[in-house]
Protein backbone atom coordinates (compact mmCIF):
# COMPACT_ATOMS: atom_id res chain seq x y z
CA UNK A 1 0.00 0.00 0.00
CA UNK A 2 2.83 2.51 1.31
CA UNK A 3 4.54 1.91 -2.08
CA UNK A 4 1.56 2.12 -4.42
CA UNK A 5 0.77 6.04 -2.68
CA UNK A 6 4.76 6.75 -3.23
CA UNK A 7 4.26 5.28 -7.06
CA UNK A 8 1.20 7.65 -7.34
CA UNK A 9 2.58 10.85 -5.58
CA UNK A 10 5.36 10.61 -7.98
CA UNK A 11 3.26 10.05 -10.67
CA UNK A 12 1.18 13.28 -9.51
CA UNK A 13 4.21 15.38 -9.35
CA UNK A 14 5.18 14.15 -12.89
CA UNK A 15 1.82 15.24 -14.48
CA UNK A 16 1.40 18.43 -12.86
CA UNK A 17 5.01 19.37 -13.20
CA UNK A 18 4.02 18.21 -16.88
CA UNK A 19 1.38 20.30 -17.27
CA UNK A 20 2.28 23.29 -16.01
CA UNK A 21 5.23 23.02 -18.22
CA UNK A 22 2.93 22.84 -21.30
CA UNK A 23 0.85 25.12 -19.84
CA UNK A 24 3.76 27.88 -20.06
CA UNK A 25 5.11 26.43 -23.48
CA UNK A 26 1.31 27.30 -25.07
CA UNK A 27 0.64 30.65 -23.19
CA UNK A 28 3.64 31.99 -25.50
CA UNK A 29 2.94 29.84 -28.60
CA UNK A 30 1.88 32.95 -30.56
CA UNK A 31 2.40 33.00 -34.16
CA UNK A 32 5.43 34.44 -35.03
CA UNK A 33 7.35 34.07 -32.07
CA UNK A 34 10.96 32.97 -32.24
CA UNK A 35 11.34 29.04 -31.07
CA UNK A 36 12.83 28.57 -27.84
CA UNK A 37 11.30 27.16 -24.29
CA UNK A 38 9.89 28.99 -21.68
CA UNK A 39 10.31 26.77 -18.90
CA UNK A 40 8.23 27.03 -15.45
CA UNK A 41 5.12 29.58 -15.06
CA UNK A 42 6.80 32.79 -12.95
CA UNK A 43 10.14 31.69 -13.16
CA UNK A 44 10.82 30.58 -16.45
CA UNK A 45 14.56 29.25 -17.23
CA UNK A 46 15.88 31.72 -14.47
CA UNK A 47 17.61 28.92 -12.86
CA UNK A 48 19.15 26.97 -15.30
CA UNK A 49 20.24 30.62 -16.67
CA UNK A 50 21.91 31.72 -13.76
CA UNK A 51 23.31 28.02 -13.14
CA UNK A 52 24.95 27.01 -16.65
CA UNK A 53 25.35 30.70 -17.86
CA UNK A 54 27.33 30.64 -21.21
CA UNK A 55 26.40 26.98 -21.28
CA UNK A 56 22.71 27.54 -21.27
CA UNK A 57 22.87 30.16 -24.48
CA UNK A 58 24.69 27.95 -26.11
CA UNK A 59 22.99 24.88 -26.03
CA UNK A 60 19.47 26.73 -26.48
CA UNK A 61 21.88 28.44 -29.31
CA UNK A 62 22.41 24.94 -30.66
CA UNK A 63 18.51 23.84 -30.67
CA UNK A 64 16.93 26.91 -31.59
CA UNK A 65 19.77 29.28 -33.81
CA UNK A 66 20.89 32.61 -32.99
CA UNK A 67 17.31 33.68 -31.67
CA UNK A 68 15.42 32.15 -29.15
CA UNK A 69 13.24 32.92 -26.95
CA UNK A 70 13.23 32.16 -22.90
CA UNK A 71 11.43 33.50 -19.74
CA UNK A 72 14.47 34.82 -17.58
CA UNK A 73 14.88 37.38 -14.84
CA UNK A 74 10.74 37.60 -14.55
CA UNK A 75 10.41 38.37 -17.94
CA UNK A 76 9.92 36.81 -21.16
CA UNK A 77 12.86 37.50 -23.06
CA UNK A 78 13.93 37.22 -26.84
CA UNK A 79 17.77 36.24 -26.80
CA UNK A 80 19.90 37.79 -29.21
CA UNK A 81 23.42 36.37 -30.10
CA UNK A 82 23.18 37.22 -33.77
CA UNK A 83 25.97 39.79 -34.26
CA UNK A 84 24.59 41.87 -36.86
CA UNK A 85 20.82 41.61 -35.58
CA UNK A 86 22.54 42.93 -31.75
CA UNK A 87 24.40 46.12 -33.85
CA UNK A 88 20.52 47.09 -35.15
CA UNK A 89 19.22 46.53 -32.39
CA UNK A 90 21.84 49.10 -30.33
CA UNK A 91 21.73 51.44 -33.14
CA UNK A 92 17.97 51.62 -33.04
CA UNK A 93 16.53 53.15 -29.97
CA UNK A 94 14.38 55.37 -31.69
CA UNK A 95 12.13 52.55 -33.36
CA UNK A 96 11.27 51.41 -29.82
CA UNK A 97 14.17 49.62 -28.31
CA UNK A 98 15.01 51.45 -25.05
CA UNK A 99 17.21 49.99 -22.41
CA UNK A 100 15.16 47.32 -20.35
CA UNK A 101 16.90 47.18 -17.04
CA UNK A 102 15.27 45.27 -14.07
CA UNK A 103 12.81 47.13 -11.67
CA UNK A 104 15.27 46.82 -9.19
CA UNK A 105 17.59 49.14 -10.61
CA UNK A 106 15.40 51.78 -12.24
CA UNK A 107 13.40 51.95 -8.26
CA UNK A 108 17.26 52.41 -7.33
CA UNK A 109 19.26 54.31 -9.22
CA UNK A 110 16.60 57.23 -9.53
CA UNK A 111 14.11 57.70 -12.27
CA UNK A 112 16.50 60.56 -13.76
CA UNK A 113 18.63 57.62 -13.88
CA UNK A 114 20.21 57.33 -17.76
CA UNK A 115 19.34 54.10 -18.25
CA UNK A 116 15.39 55.73 -16.61
CA UNK A 117 15.08 57.71 -19.79
CA UNK A 118 14.76 57.79 -23.25
CA UNK A 119 14.52 60.23 -26.22
CA UNK A 120 15.23 64.06 -25.62
CA UNK A 121 15.70 63.81 -22.42
CA UNK A 122 18.11 60.85 -22.57
CA UNK A 123 19.90 63.42 -25.22
CA UNK A 124 20.19 66.35 -22.65
CA UNK A 125 21.12 63.75 -19.80
CA UNK A 126 23.59 62.30 -21.74
CA UNK A 127 24.83 65.41 -23.22
CA UNK A 128 25.23 66.81 -19.45
CA UNK A 129 27.25 64.10 -18.19
CA UNK A 130 29.94 63.99 -21.83
CA UNK A 131 30.56 67.64 -20.64
CA UNK A 132 32.03 66.52 -17.34
CA UNK A 133 33.82 63.56 -18.82
CA UNK A 134 35.08 64.91 -21.81
CA UNK A 135 39.08 64.71 -23.01
CA UNK A 136 39.49 68.08 -21.81
CA UNK A 137 38.02 67.36 -18.45
CA UNK A 138 39.88 64.24 -18.23
CA UNK A 139 43.08 66.17 -19.34
CA UNK A 140 42.96 68.97 -17.05
CA UNK A 141 40.47 68.19 -13.87
CA UNK A 142 39.77 64.48 -13.85
CA UNK A 143 43.63 62.87 -14.67
CA UNK A 144 45.68 64.97 -12.07
CA UNK A 145 42.83 63.79 -9.13
CA UNK A 146 42.79 60.05 -10.71
CA UNK A 147 46.97 60.30 -10.09
CA UNK A 148 46.84 61.39 -6.78
CA UNK A 149 44.27 59.44 -5.68
CA UNK A 150 46.10 56.00 -6.81
CA UNK A 151 49.74 57.17 -5.51
CA UNK A 152 47.90 57.04 -2.22
CA UNK A 153 45.91 54.05 -2.54
CA UNK A 154 49.13 51.70 -3.88
CA UNK A 155 51.05 53.17 -0.62
CA UNK A 156 52.39 50.72 1.74
CA UNK A 157 51.30 47.56 0.02
CA UNK A 158 55.05 45.79 -0.03
CA UNK A 159 55.39 42.31 2.33
CA UNK A 160 51.50 42.57 2.56
CA UNK A 161 49.33 39.90 1.46
CA UNK A 162 46.28 42.25 -0.61
CA UNK A 163 43.02 40.98 -1.67
CA UNK A 164 43.15 42.63 -5.13
CA UNK A 165 38.84 41.90 -5.31
CA UNK A 166 38.82 44.46 -2.34
CA UNK A 167 41.23 46.99 -2.84
CA UNK A 168 39.91 47.39 -6.85
CA UNK A 169 36.81 47.99 -6.05
CA UNK A 170 37.53 50.35 -3.07
CA UNK A 171 39.77 51.94 -5.68
CA UNK A 172 36.87 52.18 -8.40
CA UNK A 173 34.17 54.13 -5.67
CA UNK A 174 37.00 56.24 -3.90
CA UNK A 175 38.60 57.36 -7.05
CA UNK A 176 35.20 58.45 -8.36
CA UNK A 177 34.38 60.43 -5.21
CA UNK A 178 37.17 62.25 -5.40
CA UNK A 179 36.58 63.14 -9.10
CA UNK A 180 32.90 64.26 -8.30
CA UNK A 181 33.07 65.66 -5.07
CA UNK A 182 36.74 65.47 -4.11
CA UNK A 183 35.56 63.31 -0.77
CA UNK A 184 37.87 60.68 -0.97
CA UNK A 185 39.30 60.42 2.64
CA UNK A 186 36.43 62.03 4.57
CA UNK A 187 34.37 61.17 7.04
CA UNK A 188 31.28 61.57 4.41
CA UNK A 189 33.78 59.19 2.25
CA UNK A 190 33.45 56.70 5.14
CA UNK A 191 29.69 56.82 5.55
CA UNK A 192 28.86 56.99 2.25
CA UNK A 193 30.93 53.52 1.13
CA UNK A 194 28.81 51.05 2.96
CA UNK A 195 25.67 52.34 1.56
CA UNK A 196 26.83 52.25 -1.92
CA UNK A 197 27.62 48.73 -1.50
CA UNK A 198 24.30 48.39 0.02
CA UNK A 199 22.74 50.35 -3.03
CA UNK A 200 24.60 48.33 -5.55
CA UNK A 201 23.38 44.88 -4.07
CA UNK A 202 20.01 45.98 -4.09
CA UNK A 203 19.82 46.63 -7.89
CA UNK A 204 20.54 43.24 -8.48
CA UNK A 205 17.50 41.98 -6.25
CA UNK A 206 14.40 40.99 -7.37
CA UNK A 207 11.82 44.00 -6.25
CA UNK A 208 10.50 41.92 -3.07
CA UNK A 209 9.94 45.18 -0.65
CA UNK A 210 10.06 43.33 2.77
CA UNK A 211 12.23 43.92 6.01
CA UNK A 212 16.14 42.20 5.42
CA UNK A 213 15.47 41.94 1.76
CA UNK A 214 18.57 43.22 -0.57
CA UNK A 215 15.78 45.47 -2.38
CA UNK A 216 14.60 47.15 0.69
CA UNK A 217 17.91 47.44 2.08
CA UNK A 218 18.84 48.86 -1.58
CA UNK A 219 16.33 51.39 -1.50
CA UNK A 220 17.29 52.47 2.11
CA UNK A 221 20.54 53.27 0.99
CA UNK A 222 19.53 55.47 -1.65
CA UNK A 223 17.46 57.42 0.39
CA UNK A 224 20.92 57.52 2.64
CA UNK A 225 22.70 58.38 -0.58
CA UNK A 226 20.28 61.34 -1.53
CA UNK A 227 20.11 62.86 1.82
CA UNK A 228 24.37 63.19 2.37
CA UNK A 229 24.59 64.36 -1.78
CA UNK A 230 21.58 66.87 -1.00
CA UNK A 231 23.35 68.36 2.54
CA UNK A 232 26.99 68.46 0.25
CA UNK A 233 24.95 70.33 -2.35
CA UNK A 234 22.92 73.05 0.33
CA UNK A 235 26.69 73.50 2.32
CA UNK A 236 28.23 74.42 -1.15
CA UNK A 237 25.59 76.61 -1.75
CA UNK A 238 25.47 78.42 1.51
CA UNK A 239 29.78 78.43 1.38
CA UNK A 240 29.94 80.81 -1.90
CA UNK A 241 33.39 82.20 -1.57
CA UNK A 242 35.08 78.35 -1.33
CA UNK A 243 35.51 77.26 -4.98
CA UNK A 244 35.45 73.38 -5.86
CA UNK A 245 37.34 72.02 -9.23
CA UNK A 246 35.22 69.08 -9.01
CA UNK A 247 32.28 67.52 -11.27
CA UNK A 248 29.98 68.43 -8.59
CA UNK A 249 31.18 72.33 -8.98
CA UNK A 250 30.74 71.67 -13.04
CA UNK A 251 27.13 70.08 -12.36
CA UNK A 252 25.99 73.26 -9.90
CA UNK A 253 27.41 76.29 -11.72
CA UNK A 254 24.25 76.84 -13.62
CA UNK A 255 26.02 80.53 -15.29
CA UNK A 256 29.23 78.77 -17.33
CA UNK A 257 27.21 74.93 -17.73
CA UNK A 258 25.13 74.96 -20.45
CA UNK A 259 22.86 71.84 -18.94
CA UNK A 260 21.05 73.06 -16.48
CA UNK A 261 19.71 70.44 -14.29
CA UNK A 262 17.68 70.36 -11.10
CA UNK A 263 19.01 69.07 -7.81
CA UNK A 264 17.39 65.71 -8.34
CA UNK A 265 19.00 65.23 -11.54
CA UNK A 266 22.54 66.40 -10.51
CA UNK A 267 22.19 63.71 -7.46
CA UNK A 268 20.56 60.82 -9.96
CA UNK A 269 23.39 61.58 -12.22
CA UNK A 270 26.22 61.87 -9.54
CA UNK A 271 24.60 58.24 -8.56
CA UNK A 272 24.44 57.09 -12.31
CA UNK A 273 28.62 58.23 -12.28
CA UNK A 274 29.22 56.09 -9.71
CA UNK A 275 27.19 53.12 -10.43
CA UNK A 276 28.32 52.60 -13.91
CA UNK A 277 32.14 52.68 -13.34
CA UNK A 278 32.23 50.87 -10.19
CA UNK A 279 31.96 47.44 -11.06
CA UNK A 280 33.36 47.64 -14.75
CA UNK A 281 36.39 49.58 -13.36
CA UNK A 282 37.16 47.52 -10.33
CA UNK A 283 36.53 44.06 -12.19
CA UNK A 284 38.71 45.02 -15.23
CA UNK A 285 41.37 46.20 -13.19
CA UNK A 286 41.51 43.16 -11.29
CA UNK A 287 41.38 40.81 -13.61
CA UNK A 288 44.33 42.47 -15.90
CA UNK A 289 45.93 41.84 -12.28
CA UNK A 290 45.20 38.00 -12.65
CA UNK A 291 46.27 38.06 -16.64
CA UNK A 292 49.09 39.62 -16.01
CA UNK A 293 50.37 37.46 -12.79
CA UNK A 294 49.69 34.24 -15.56
CA UNK A 295 51.26 35.63 -18.14
CA UNK A 296 55.21 37.34 -17.37
CA UNK A 297 55.95 38.32 -21.10
CA UNK A 298 52.88 40.48 -21.21
CA UNK A 299 54.01 41.90 -17.78
CA UNK A 300 57.53 42.73 -18.85
CA UNK A 301 55.96 44.44 -21.96
CA UNK A 302 53.42 46.30 -19.92
CA UNK A 303 56.28 47.24 -17.64
CA UNK A 304 58.64 48.26 -19.90
CA UNK A 305 56.43 51.16 -21.40
CA UNK A 306 55.66 51.80 -17.70
CA UNK A 307 59.35 52.06 -17.09
CA UNK A 308 60.04 54.03 -19.77
CA UNK A 309 57.52 56.67 -18.65
CA UNK A 310 58.75 57.26 -15.25
CA UNK A 311 62.45 57.41 -16.33
CA UNK A 312 61.51 60.56 -18.31
CA UNK A 313 60.03 61.89 -14.77
CA UNK A 314 61.16 63.10 -11.34
CA UNK A 315 59.62 60.55 -8.68
CA UNK A 316 57.00 62.69 -7.44
CA UNK A 317 55.89 63.72 -10.91
CA UNK A 318 52.21 62.52 -12.16
CA UNK A 319 51.01 60.77 -14.75
CA UNK A 320 49.82 63.54 -17.50
CA UNK A 321 47.89 63.33 -20.39
CA UNK A 322 50.74 62.58 -23.36
CA UNK A 323 52.12 60.01 -21.12
CA UNK A 324 48.48 58.93 -21.20
CA UNK A 325 48.39 58.88 -24.70
CA UNK A 326 51.83 57.22 -24.78
CA UNK A 327 50.31 54.01 -23.12
CA UNK A 328 49.41 52.03 -26.31
CA UNK A 329 50.41 48.75 -24.83
CA UNK A 330 48.26 49.31 -21.38
CA UNK A 331 44.81 50.46 -23.57
CA UNK A 332 45.79 47.08 -25.63
CA UNK A 333 46.51 45.03 -22.19
CA UNK A 334 42.91 47.08 -21.11
CA UNK A 335 40.89 45.94 -24.11
CA UNK A 336 42.23 42.27 -24.24
CA UNK A 337 41.50 42.00 -20.72
CA UNK A 338 37.85 42.98 -21.55
CA UNK A 339 37.79 40.94 -24.12
CA UNK A 340 39.15 37.66 -22.49
CA UNK A 341 37.19 37.90 -19.17
CA UNK A 342 34.18 39.19 -20.83
CA UNK A 343 33.24 41.62 -18.68
CA UNK A 344 30.00 42.28 -19.57
CA UNK A 345 27.88 39.63 -21.36
CA UNK A 346 25.14 41.42 -23.20
CA UNK A 347 22.99 44.45 -22.40
CA UNK A 348 18.88 44.25 -22.10
CA UNK A 349 16.64 46.24 -24.21
CA UNK A 350 12.68 46.34 -23.84
CA UNK A 351 10.06 46.36 -26.86
CA UNK A 352 7.90 49.54 -26.25
CA UNK A 353 5.82 48.11 -29.30
CA UNK A 354 5.18 44.68 -31.50
CA UNK A 355 7.73 44.96 -34.06
CA UNK A 356 9.22 42.51 -36.18
CA UNK A 357 13.10 41.09 -35.69
CA UNK A 358 14.18 39.41 -38.49
CA UNK A 359 11.31 37.44 -39.68
CA UNK A 360 10.15 36.49 -36.02
CA UNK A 361 7.25 38.96 -34.29
CA UNK A 362 8.41 40.43 -30.88
CA UNK A 363 5.25 41.56 -28.87
CA UNK A 364 5.00 44.70 -26.79
CA UNK A 365 6.78 44.55 -23.21
CA UNK A 366 9.15 41.70 -24.23
CA UNK A 367 12.62 42.15 -23.08
CA UNK A 368 15.71 41.30 -25.26
CA UNK A 369 18.67 39.96 -24.16
CA UNK A 370 21.81 41.57 -26.54
CA UNK A 371 23.90 38.95 -25.64
CA UNK A 372 27.66 40.28 -26.95
CA UNK A 373 29.89 37.52 -24.77
CA UNK A 374 30.24 34.73 -27.87
CA UNK A 375 31.71 37.46 -30.59
CA UNK A 376 34.43 37.78 -27.87
CA UNK A 377 35.56 34.25 -28.99
CA UNK A 378 34.82 34.48 -32.39
CA UNK A 379 38.20 32.90 -34.22
CA UNK A 380 37.73 35.27 -36.88
CA UNK A 381 37.92 38.64 -35.65
CA UNK A 382 40.41 37.15 -32.81
CA UNK A 383 43.00 34.32 -34.16
CA UNK A 384 43.45 32.32 -31.08
CA UNK A 385 40.54 33.22 -29.10
CA UNK A 386 40.99 32.03 -26.25
CA UNK A 387 44.70 33.09 -25.88
CA UNK A 388 45.52 36.49 -23.91
CA UNK A 389 47.11 38.18 -26.90
CA UNK A 390 47.30 42.16 -25.93
CA UNK A 391 49.50 42.41 -29.10
CA UNK A 392 46.49 41.77 -31.34
CA UNK A 393 45.12 45.49 -30.05
CA UNK A 394 48.04 46.99 -31.67
CA UNK A 395 46.45 46.97 -35.35
CA UNK A 396 44.07 49.84 -34.04
CA UNK A 397 41.64 48.84 -36.68
CA UNK A 398 40.24 46.43 -34.34
CA UNK A 399 39.16 48.57 -32.04
CA UNK A 400 37.15 50.63 -34.46
CA UNK A 401 34.98 46.67 -36.34
CA UNK A 402 31.89 46.73 -36.39
CA UNK A 403 31.34 44.08 -33.64
CA UNK A 404 33.35 45.31 -30.80
CA UNK A 405 30.46 45.49 -27.99
CA UNK A 406 32.89 45.83 -25.00
CA UNK A 407 31.65 49.36 -24.51
CA UNK A 408 27.94 48.85 -26.11
CA UNK A 409 27.00 50.78 -29.19
CA UNK A 410 24.98 53.11 -30.97
CA UNK A 411 23.04 55.78 -28.83
CA UNK A 412 24.08 54.26 -25.37
CA UNK A 413 27.75 53.38 -26.20
CA UNK A 414 29.64 54.03 -22.98
CA UNK A 415 29.93 57.87 -22.67
CA UNK A 416 33.22 56.54 -19.67
CA UNK A 417 35.06 54.66 -21.84
CA UNK A 418 38.07 57.05 -22.22
CA UNK A 419 37.37 57.47 -18.12
CA UNK A 420 37.59 54.53 -17.37
CA UNK A 421 40.68 53.50 -19.67
CA UNK A 422 42.28 56.43 -17.76
CA UNK A 423 41.41 55.10 -14.59
CA UNK A 424 42.91 51.32 -15.03
CA UNK A 425 45.52 52.79 -16.86
CA UNK A 426 46.96 55.14 -13.85
CA UNK A 427 46.25 52.16 -11.60
CA UNK A 428 48.35 48.96 -13.37
CA UNK A 429 50.95 52.24 -13.86
CA UNK A 430 51.80 52.59 -10.30
CA UNK A 431 51.33 48.56 -9.56
CA UNK A 432 53.66 47.48 -12.07
CA UNK A 433 56.49 50.11 -11.40
CA UNK A 434 56.44 49.91 -7.70
CA UNK A 435 55.56 46.24 -7.12
CA UNK A 436 55.77 42.58 -7.94
CA UNK A 437 53.03 40.13 -6.93
CA UNK A 438 52.18 36.37 -6.82
CA UNK A 439 49.13 35.01 -5.98
CA UNK A 440 48.73 33.12 -2.87
CA UNK A 441 46.75 30.27 -4.45
CA UNK A 442 43.46 28.90 -3.97
CA UNK A 443 41.12 31.69 -4.94
CA UNK A 444 37.76 30.65 -6.86
CA UNK A 445 37.24 32.82 -10.13
CA UNK A 446 33.41 32.66 -11.15
CA UNK A 447 32.56 34.12 -15.00
CA UNK A 448 29.02 34.53 -14.85
CA UNK A 449 26.89 36.12 -14.34
CA UNK A 450 29.49 38.41 -13.48
CA UNK A 451 33.39 37.65 -12.77
CA UNK A 452 34.26 37.70 -9.37
CA UNK A 453 36.27 36.20 -7.11
CA UNK A 454 33.34 35.06 -4.16
CA UNK A 455 36.16 34.70 -1.39
CA UNK A 456 38.82 37.35 -2.91
CA UNK A 457 41.67 37.07 -5.16
CA UNK A 458 44.75 37.25 -2.65
CA UNK A 459 48.16 38.24 -3.56
CA UNK A 460 51.47 38.86 -1.90
CA UNK A 461 52.50 41.55 -2.88
CA UNK A 462 56.48 42.50 -2.45
CA UNK A 463 58.89 46.03 -3.35
CA UNK A 464 59.63 45.95 -7.23
CA UNK A 465 62.67 47.70 -6.65
C1 LIG B 1 36.16 49.38 -18.33
C2 LIG B 1 35.19 50.18 -17.99
C3 LIG B 1 33.80 50.22 -18.58
C4 LIG B 1 33.11 49.30 -19.33
C5 LIG B 1 33.59 47.94 -19.83
C6 LIG B 1 31.80 49.88 -19.61
C7 LIG B 1 30.81 49.28 -20.37
C8 LIG B 1 29.61 49.86 -20.70
C9 LIG B 1 28.61 49.28 -21.58
C10 LIG B 1 28.70 47.91 -22.24
C11 LIG B 1 27.59 50.16 -21.69
C12 LIG B 1 26.32 50.02 -22.54
C13 LIG B 1 25.10 49.76 -21.70
C14 LIG B 1 23.83 49.66 -22.54
O1 LIG B 1 23.87 49.77 -23.76
O2 LIG B 1 22.75 49.47 -21.96
C15 LIG B 1 27.92 51.31 -20.87
C16 LIG B 1 27.11 52.41 -20.68
C17 LIG B 1 27.38 53.42 -19.80
N1 LIG B 1 28.57 53.62 -19.11
FE1 LIG B 1 30.18 52.44 -19.13
N2 LIG B 1 31.72 51.10 -18.99
C18 LIG B 1 32.92 51.35 -18.36
C19 LIG B 1 33.26 52.47 -17.63
C20 LIG B 1 32.43 53.54 -17.35
C21 LIG B 1 32.76 54.66 -16.52
C22 LIG B 1 34.10 54.91 -15.81
C23 LIG B 1 31.66 55.47 -16.47
C24 LIG B 1 31.57 56.76 -15.71
C25 LIG B 1 31.08 57.83 -16.13
C26 LIG B 1 30.64 54.83 -17.29
C27 LIG B 1 29.37 55.34 -17.53
C28 LIG B 1 28.42 54.76 -18.35
C29 LIG B 1 27.07 55.31 -18.53
C30 LIG B 1 26.52 56.54 -17.86
C31 LIG B 1 26.43 54.47 -19.44
C32 LIG B 1 24.99 54.60 -19.96
C33 LIG B 1 25.00 55.46 -21.22
C34 LIG B 1 23.64 55.73 -21.78
O3 LIG B 1 22.67 55.06 -21.41
O4 LIG B 1 23.55 56.65 -22.62
N3 LIG B 1 31.14 53.68 -17.81
N4 LIG B 1 29.16 51.11 -20.29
Amino acid sequence: MAIFMVVFGVLLMLLTCTALLKWNEVRYRKKGLPPGTMGWPVFGETTEFLKQGPNFMKTQRGRYGNLFKSHILGCPTMVSMDPDLNRYILMNEAKGLVPGYPQSMIDILGKCNIAAVHGSTHKYMRGALLYLISPTMIRDQLLPKIDCFMRTHLNFWDNKIINIQHKTKEMALLSSLKQIATLESSPISEEFMPEFFKLVLGTLSLPIDFPGTNYRQGLQARKNIVSMLRKLIQERRASKEITHQDMLACLMNSQENKYKLSDEEIIDQIITILYSGYETVSTTSMMAVKYLHDHPKVLQELRKEHLEIRERKNPEDPIEWKDLKSMRFTRAVIFETSRLATIVNGVLRKTTKEMELNGFVIPQGWRIYVYTREINYDPYLYPEPLAFNPWRWLDKSLESQNYLFIFGGGSRQCPGKELGIAEISTFLHYFVTRYRWEEVGGDKLMKFPRVEAPNGLHIRVSSYC
